[in-house]
């Protein structure tokens, strides 16, 4: 009997794909047993480089923090604005109702009051059904804290479930959760046009705060020039996608690393940048005194147990280095990185651009994707750093000297 994809092996699985055997024999080398059973269809493991944010200090103490990020620069550029971070004695996180995740079910044509008093009338039959639903997370202390209507439109309302799910991410718990709770809202079957968690985790929000000694940043008016790209940031949309997609190179580094869902946390960010009516920069920047100041704001929600993150040992690794005891010293270190790693880049933007700074690290990716050898690079990647101008072409042209030389 012929076997259907997903009943294949890996390696039936790529013996069924249209490539080079090297290419074959290299995804093989790179199969993870334990992977293999997260996803459906599996056929090997992409590898992303992990390196590590050395000693970010906050709230008094110091982190380790493994970043897995392709992007040459983020590393260097990071643990440069983490040790600009530290002239200002250390970052500070604080945070608004840790590990409360939020649930919806979504009603239509339905009038707010009828369905307000529903569900303040039917409070112990909704906590009770919680409980019924998952009482391991009653268990370790967490579960529904609170339920309540919200108008969403003229004929559309949400009940929002406020549900502790400490310290996993908790998306398996809030959705196991809202699907038991349907049950009681049978009378109102037609009305109900979905029940799931949402990412716009506002309960979560972590707010980071960090100061610069000003001579650190190149004095005065570098930092008064740093203050004028964050407020650049605050008005303008082209350039606050930019600031934040940096702010996210952090962040998203860090999430990916712990085995949490980064495109959860960025659906959040994007949405909290938009709250006041346009899209503005997470972070902000302003002087004050002899110190830059900054601040990034936004909802983070991830876990240290729980689905992939127990299941991949490269998580565990990786918060064992980071040497996390919970969810929201996660969330808080998460945070900071997002500071430090905004900061390093408007530093540079504002002293004449990001491409200076970095450019061992784009030439050794440059060097790299023109076929230098490990022992070539260095050498390299300082010959490029002495032309005025490099392209590819001048790469490879500096590359068939070198060869030629040796
Ligand atoms: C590059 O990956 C990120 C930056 O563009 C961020 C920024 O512009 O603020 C450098």
């Amino acid at each position: 009997m012929i076997k259907k994809y997903y009943e294949m092996t890996p390696d039936e699985r790529l013996a069924s794909l249209n490539l080079l055997e090297q290419d074959k024999q290299y995804l093989h080398n790179h199969q993870d047993s334990i992977h293999e059973q997260l996803v459906e269809n599996y056929i090997s493991d992409l590898n992303v480089p992990i390196g590590i944010l050395k000693d970010i200090q906050l709230n008094g103490k110091s982190y380790n923090v493994p970043m897995a990020i392709e992007e040459p620069s983020v590393i260097a550029a990071a643990n440069y604005g983490a040790k600009l971070l530290k002239t200002g004695g250390g970052i500070k996180a604080t945070l608004s109702s840790p590990t409360v995740m939020i649930g919806q079910i979504m009603f239509k044509n339905i009038d707010f009051e009828e369905i307000n008093i529903f569900v303040k009338s039917n409070q112990v039959q909704l906590f009770k059904t919680a409980q019924m639903a998952k009482p391991s997370i009653y268990k370790r202390g967490g579960g529904l804290k609170s339920v309540h209507a919200r108008q969403v439109s003229k004929k559309q309302v949400s009940i929002d479930f406020m549900i502790d799910t400490k310290d996993a991410m908790g998306a398996n718990i809030v959705n196991t959760i809202l699907e038991a709770e349907l049950v009681l809202f049978n009378m109102y079957e037609s009305n109900i046009v979905g029940a799931i968690l949402s990412n716009y985790a506002t309960a979560q929000v972590v707010t980071i705060t960090g100061s610069v000694a000003i001579p650190a940043v190149g004095g005065k008016q570098a930092a008064q020039k740093i203050v004028e790209l964050s407020e650049f940031g605050q008005n303008d949309c082209y350039r606050a996608t930019t600031e934040n997609k940096g702010t996210f190179n952090g962040i998203s580094a860090v999430v990916l690393a712990t085995g949490n869902d980064w495109r959860a946390v960025e659906a959040g960010g994007h949405a909290y940048a938009s709250r006041h009516g346009k899209y503005q920069s997470l972070t902000s920047w302003h002087i004050d005194g002899n110190l830059l100041v900054g601040t990034l704001k936004l909802p983070i929600s991830v876990g240290i147990v729980g689905g992939a993150i127990s299941a991949m040992p490269q998580s565990q690794i990786n918060l064992a280095i980071c040497n996390i005891d919970s969810a929201d010293e996660l969330r808080s270190v998460i945070g900071a990185v997002g500071l430090a790693q905004n900061l390093a880049a408007l530093k540079a933007i504002a002293n004449g651009g990001i491409q200076r700074g970095h450019m061992r690290m784009q030439y050794r990716a440059l060097a790299l994707q023109i076929g230098a050898n490990k022992n070539e690079i260095p050498e390299l990647v300082s010959k490029l750093v002495a032309e005025a101008y490099v392209d590819e072409s001048i790469a490879k042209m500096k590359l068939m000297e070198l060869r030629n030389e040796t």
